[in-house]
């Protein structure tokens, strides 16, 4: 996979009238429309798009930019005119740091993906195969038949184990997977109440929740600080992207700081863990509501496979599992909203947007958007059946991004999601049972509030 390079050649010519974006109505004195998006963000967000392409928002006294269709997000993404910042990396930079290559911009972002890139693209994922098909069947080894699972927690667990022993492999790595599955759980919990409850002091109040968080902070960090010297004192460079990170030069040619590379594998293994978590978290919710499709997921794979265990070279194969989880991430994307800041005077459509303004978009509304999908409601794997997709419009269906912030980890992402579904429904089916709650959660990413299922044997 490359990255999509934005070429000022494909700015577009300037539009002969630009025009302000009309305002969205409900505002309040002094809130504007804060209350209304802090009370139910996915409804807030999903009603812009009946006020226009793109649509002032007031946040207190700020102006923020609402884009709503998917033709505008795309060109958003793709625009040189706009960099990552806004309130929602701000409220990230707190755990990714500032050098890391998620809330980078620039020259120092354009090096760093030149960096990690060549331990996402398509032809390393199959020397990862191996790890994937262990953590996807030692799940259903885990999980015992009519005991109920904690959805969050062993989708976290799973998550943190494949990103950690796959990018930066090691011995060590199963024990430290543990605690970073530990120290990620609590710190994302903390930062989720952060943003949503935003009482700046009181967070440094003494009080048990704040030290929690503050230690599994800690402890991830210092997590990072281990992993980084045990690696370097073992004079292994084994083919990985903790090698990349250790070998990479900066634009002189010296070794980049040691700030710099903490702050790379950090912002690698959050996205990586918190995303992927969420995702099998949904799928999970959709393989028990939707027990049919857990069928023919057993069917597709037992005709694949010929009933051996799933492997990672089945993974191709497997198009109705595929489509499952993209129908998963179609209605309940982990990466729900994005925001960009622009950094010259530039448009969007026939909008002017000045220097500095914030832009927000919701993957979930334009993934929702009943313009772009018939029955835009319904979980329906079949409408990624290649004679139906090809009506779909441009940009509608984008959970990784695109342009030169698009997610490293695309092909990385489908191939562990592809085994460890197929390699569950192939085992079992799966029920909520009471005291489950799939009531959507939001914060920094989308996923059930407290999703238990229990696995039924086949
Ligand atoms: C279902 C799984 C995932 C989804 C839906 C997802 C989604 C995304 C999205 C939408 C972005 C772009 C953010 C933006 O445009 O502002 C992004 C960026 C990123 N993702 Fe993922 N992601 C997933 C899994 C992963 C994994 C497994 C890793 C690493 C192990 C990862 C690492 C990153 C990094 C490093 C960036 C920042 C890229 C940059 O700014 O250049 N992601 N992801």
């Amino acid at each position: 996979m490359t990255v999509e390079s934005v070429n000022p050649e494909t700015r577009a010519e300037p539009a002969t009238e630009l025009r302000e974006p009309p305002l969205a109505g409900g505002g309040v004195p002094l809130l504007g429309h804060g209350w209304k998006l802090a009370r139910d963000p996915l409804a807030f967000m999903a009603q812009l798009r009946d006020h226009g392409d793109v649509v002032r928002i007031k946040l207190g006294p700020k102006t923020v930019y609402a884009v709503t269709t998917p033709a505008l997000t795309g060109a958003l993404a793709l625009s040189p005119d706009y960099h990552i910042a806004g309130p929602l990396w701000e409220s990230l930079e707190g755990l990714l740091g500032k050098e890391g290559v998620a809330t980078a911009n620039g020259p120092l972002h354009r090096r760093q993906r030149r960096t990690i890139q060549p331990a996402f693209k398509l032809d390393a994922i199959p020397a990862y195969g191996p790890i994937m098909e262990e953590e996807a069947h030692a799940l259903t080894e885990r999980w015992q038949p009519g005991r109920t699972i904690d959805a969050t927690s062993e989708s976290f667990r799973v998550a943190v184990r494949v990103a950690a022993r796959c990018l930066l492999r090691g011995q060590y790595m199963d024990e430290r997977a543990e605690r970073l599955c530990v120290a990620l759980a609590t710190v994302f919990r903390g930062m989720y109440r952060r943003m949503v409850v935003p009482l700046g002091p009181l967070y440094r109040l003494p009080l048990p929740a704040n030290r929690e968080f503050n230690s599994a902070l800690a402890d991830l960090h210092l997590l990072v600080d281990e992993i980084i010297a045990e690696r370097r004192a073992s004079g292994q460079k084994p083919d990985d992207l903790l090698t990349a990170l250790l070998e990479a030069k900066d634009d002189n040619g010296d070794p980049i700081g040691e700030q710099e590379i903490h702050d790379q594998v950090v912002a690698i293994l959050t996205p990586g863990s918190e995303t992927i978590a969420s995702t099998i978290m949904w799928l999970l919710q959709a393989l028990a509501e939707h027990p049919e499709h857990t069928d023919r997921i057993r069917d597709e794979v037992e005709a694949v496979t010929g009933g051996r265990p799933v492997a990672f070279e089945d993974v191709r194969k497997l198009t109705h599992t595929a489509n499952v989880i993209v129908e998963a991430m179609r209605l309940r994307p982990a990466v729900w909203v994005l925001t960009r800041r622009a950094v010259v005077d530039t448009e969007l459509g026939d909008y002017r947007i000045p220097a500095g303004s914030d832009i927000i978009y919701s993957p979930y509304a334009i993934q929702r958007d009943p313009k772009s999908y018939a029955a835009h409601l319904e979980f329906d794997p079949d409408r990624w059946l290649p004679e139906r997709v090809k009506d779909l419009p441009k940009y509608a269906m984008r959970p990784f991004s695109l342009g030169n912030r698009k997610c490293p980890s695309d092909h990385f992402s489908m191939a562990q999601l592809t085994l460890i579904t197929a390699a569950l429904a192939t085992k079992y089916r799966f029920e909520q049972v009471p005291g489950s709650n799939d009531a959507v959660r939001v914060g920094i990413t989308l996923r059930p509030h407290d999703l238990l299922v229990r696995p039924v044997a086949r």
